[in-house]
């Protein structure tokens, strides 16, 4: 039987690079986005270039009557999934309690509430096919409080704890799961967020999401843990378990500032 990787957020930024960097590895693919015609396309390209087979869902995540309406598809379809990559994911940045509720909402069903609903049913289906591999996508953020993005780093936090701990109870059934935690990376996410990449371009702190896949499918073939990719963000997460807490909260809200939208 065949057997694919599912890509959550395959339509573009660090999706579509992982989408290509497990194209390049022979890797069959199912994309899942909102985007029909990008997935279309992406589809359609990598199959050709790579000679596999590269399906592509349209889906909402953040609907939970669609999201369920997917698994039911994958449950009851033919293909095998042996790796689950979680991909997709939103931001939302200024005073949390001045924020359209809906956008905070959709922030937790996606990044959280979808993401462990795939973990759920994909995570059974390999136990029951006695293995299979998870990447999820946290973040750098994941590692300590945000203001000023409060819900989405919790969200990260939250994706890297689950990780963790699935890790540790699948691996007796030979599933391996690991977490991929980048740095800022030059996508779509600032602009769909409402965030201003400038001054993070202006201090080359954005990273090339091509590069950020092929250290995360180099970290899944290690079954790393925890990848983080880059150096200095390695040391991080070090520096924020030795810094106070109150520090570490002003030092982070000092960093997001100049991210808002100037009128913030
Ligand atoms: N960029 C960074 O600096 C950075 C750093 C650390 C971690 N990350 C994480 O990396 C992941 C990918 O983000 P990115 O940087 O590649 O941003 P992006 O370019 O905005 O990509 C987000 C992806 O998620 C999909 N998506 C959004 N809402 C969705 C929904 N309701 N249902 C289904 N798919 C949805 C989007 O596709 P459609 O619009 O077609 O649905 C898109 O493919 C996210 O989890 C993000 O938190 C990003």
């Amino acid at each position: 039987m065949p057997t694919y990787a599912l890509i959550t957020g395959a339509s573009s930024g660090l999706g579509l690079a992982l989408a290509e960097a497990l194209a390049r590895k022979g890797r069959n693919l199912i994309l899942v986005a909102r985007q029909r015609e990008a997935l279309e396309s992406l589809a359609c390209e990598l199959s050709q270039r790579f000679g596999i087979e590269a399906l592509f869902r349209v889906c909402d995540l953040a609907e939970p009557m669609r999201l369920t309406g997917l698994i039911q598809e994958l449950e009851q379809g033919e293909r095998h999934i042996d790796l689950l990559v979680n991909n997709a994911g939103i931001g939302t940045a200024g005073l949390f309690v001045e924020q359209d509720w809906g956008r905070e909402q959709e922030l937790i069903e996606l990044n959280i509430l979808a993401l462990s609903r795939l973990c759920h049913a994909i995570g059974n289906s390999m136990v029951q096919h006695g293995g299979g591999q998870i990447l999820n996508i946290a973040s750098l953020a994941a590692f300590q409080p945000g203001p000023l993005m409060s819900n989405y780093f919790a969200s990260k936090a939250y994706v890297l704890s689950l990780s963790e701990g699935l890790r540790h109870e699948l691996a007796p059934y030979g599933v391996k799961v690991s977490v991929l935690c980048p740095g800022p990376v030059a996508t779509p996410f600032f602009r769909n967020s409402l965030l201003r990449s400038e001054p993070l371009a202006r201090h080359k702190l954005l990273a090339d999401p091509e590069e950020v896949a092929l250290l995360a499918v180099r970290g899944l073939e290690k079954n790393r843990a925890i990848i983080i990719p880059g150096w200095r963000n390695r040391l991080i997460p070090l520096l924020l378990r030795l810094a106070p807490r109150a520090l570490v909260r002003h030092i982070t809200a000092k960093t997001i500032r100049p991210l808002l939208p100037r009128q913030a």
